[in-house]
C-alpha cells in the first residue's frame, strides 16, 4: 500500500499518537478538567443565530471546497454562506473567489445547474447568460456586447467583486465579507501540517451530497466532538470497530484534532509510519473551526461542511475524498458500498437523525441547558470558541480584517 506521507509525522501529531498509546497502555481515558453546560437557547434563538452569521460565517475563513474540486481554468459556484459566490482557478493556478453576480444588471454568472451538488465547470472566462458580459477568471471585465452603447461607464470599475480566498492543506477557504487577504496556512495554526502529512491535498472527489436537515448546525458539530456516544448510538454500525470513548484531542487555536481510538489499537500498537497505519489505530477527526470536519475512515476521508441557512436548519455538505491511486471502475463498487454505510446509515440515520430529534425536543422546554461531562470537553471548547468569536476576543489567525 502506498505511503501518502513523504515527511516525518508532525511533532504535534506524533505527540497525540503517543498520548493514545499511553491511554491504551494504562487503560485511562483522557478527560477534560471540568464539566460544563451550554444553554439550549444557542440552538433556537434567532438573535444568537444573527450573531453567528455576522461574526463566524461573515468574518471567518470558511472551507468552500477541496482543492481538487477546482481544476485550472474552471469555475465552481458556492452558495452555502447565503450569498452567491463563485470560485475560480485561472491558468496561474491561484484559487480566487468573487460574488457570483454580474456587474451589468446582477445576473448570476455561473449557475449550479440542477439539484445535484455543484461541480466546477471548465471555462476560460465567465460569460453572463443574460447579455454576455464576459469576465476573465481573475475577475477583470473583458468584454461587453455593444460596448460603444455604454459611454461614460468606466469598465475598470466594473470588474467582479472579489472576496478574500486562500488555499492550504488541500482546502479552499473563502470569506463572505470583502476585506484584506488572509493566510489559510496561518489560519490553520499547525493543522495544515497534519493535513499535508495525511495526504489531503492529493485526494480526489468520489461523491458529494448537499442536503438541508431540520437541526441547528451546532447540533451536528457537537456530534463529532465527542466519542462518548459511539458505544450507544452507533452500537450496531461502527461501535464494533471502536474502543469505548478513548479519544485524545489537541487544540490548535479554536481548531481541534482528535484521535478516536479503534479496537485495533488495543490489540497491536506500533508507531504508525503513514496515514493508513494511523487510521487502523484510530479515526483522526479534525474540526476546522467553526463548521468543517475532516473524518479519516480507514481508506478515505469525509470532508463535511455544516452550514446554517436558518436557526433550525443545517446544510450538510459531505464530500467523500478518496486516494488518487484508488480511482477508476475497479474501485467504484467498493467506494459506493462504503459511502452507503457511512453517509446513509451512520451519518443520516444515526448522527443527523439524532440532531433532528434534539432540535424537535428543544421546543418542549425540557432543558434550559445541556450538561456536558468530562468526556465531552471538545464540545464545551467549541461553544466557548463561538462565544469568544461573537464577543470579539477570538479572531481568526492569519490576518485579513473584513471591511464590511
Ligand atoms: S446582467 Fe450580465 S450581461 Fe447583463
Ligand atoms: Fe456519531
Amino acid at each position: 500500500m502506498s505511503n501518502p506521507s513523504t515527511t516525518p509525522m508532525p511533532a504535534t501529531l506524533a505527540d497525540l499518537v503517543h498520548r493514545l498509546d499511553q491511554a491504551r497502555l494504562t487503560g485511562t481515558r483522557e478527560e477534560g478538567e471540568e464539566v460544563g453546560t451550554v444553554s439550549t437557547r444557542r440552538y433556537t434563538d434567532p438573535a444568537h443565530w444573527q450573531q453567528e452569521q455576522a461574526s463566524l460565517f461573515g468574518q471567518w475563513p470558511i472551507v468552500a471546497a477541496h482543492s481538487s474540486e477546482l481544476s485550472k481554468e474552471s469555475a465552481l459556484p458556492f452558495d452555502a454562506l447565503g450569498v452567491p459566490i463563485v470560485l475560480t482557478r485561472a491558468a496561474d493556478g491561484r484559487a480566487r473567489a468573487f460574488l457570483n453576480v454580474c456587474r451589468h444588471r446582477g445576473m448570476t454568472l455561473v449557475r449550479a445547474g440542477g439539484p445535484e451538488p455543484a461541480k466546477a465547470k471548465p471555462c476560460k472566462a465567465l460569460v453572463c447568460p443574460y447579455h454576455a458580459w464576459t469576465y476573465e477568471l481573475d475577475g477583470r471585465l473583458r468584454h461587453r456586447l455593444h460596448a460603444q452603447t455604454f459611454e461614460g461607464f468606466d469598465p475598470a470599475t466594473l470588474n467582479l467583486v472579489e472576496l478574500p480566498c486562500d488555499e492550504a492543506g488541500g482546502l479552499i477557504f473563502v470569506k463572505r465579507t470583502r476585506g484584506e487577504a488572509f493566510s489559510a496556512a496561518a489560519f490553520l495554526q499547525g493543522l495544515d501540517a497534519h493535513l499535508h502529512w495525511m495526504g489531503l491535498p492529493g485526494m480526489t472527489v468520489f461523491r458529494k451530497v448537499d442536503r438541508v436537515y431540520a437541526a441547528n448546525w451546532k447540533l451536528t458539530v457537537d456530534a463529532f466532538l465527542e466519542g462518548y456516544h459511539i458505544r450507544v448510538l452507533h452500537r450496531e454500525t461502527i461501535y464494533p470497530f471502536f474502543a469505548d470513548a478513548y479519544t485524545v484531542n489537541l487544540h490548535a487555536g479554536p481548531h481541534q484534532d482528535s484521535l478516536v481510538a479503534r479496537r485495533a489499537a488495543f490489540e497491536a500498537f506500533s508507531p504508525p509510519p503513514d496515514r493508513y497505519a494511523l487510521c487502523k489505530l484510530a479515526t483522526p477527526t479534525q474540526l476546522v473551526f467553526p463548521n468543517t470536519f475532516l473524518i479519516w475512515h480507514p481508506d478515505y476521508v469525509s470532508l463535511i461542511g455544516m452550514f446554517s441557512p436558518a436557526v433550525d436548519q443545517v446544510r450538510w455538505v459531505h464530500t467523500m475524498l478518496i486516494p488518487p491511486d484508488r480511482t477508476g471502475e475497479d474501485w467504484n463498487a467498493h467506494w459506493e458500498k462504503t459511502f452507503q454505510l457511512i453517509e446513509q446509515t451512520v451519518f443520516q440515520q444515526e448522527d443527523i437523525a439524532t440532531a433532528v430529534a434534539i432540535q424537535r425536543g428543544l421546543t418542549s422546554g425540557a432543558n434550559t441547558d445541556f450538561h456536558l461531562g468530562r468526556l465531552e470537553h471538545g464540545v464545551l471548547r467549541f461553544h466557548r470558541g463561538i462565544d469568544d468569536a461573537i464577543g470579539g476576543t477570538l479572531v481568526p489567525a492569519g490576518g485579513g480584517a473584513c471591511s464590511g
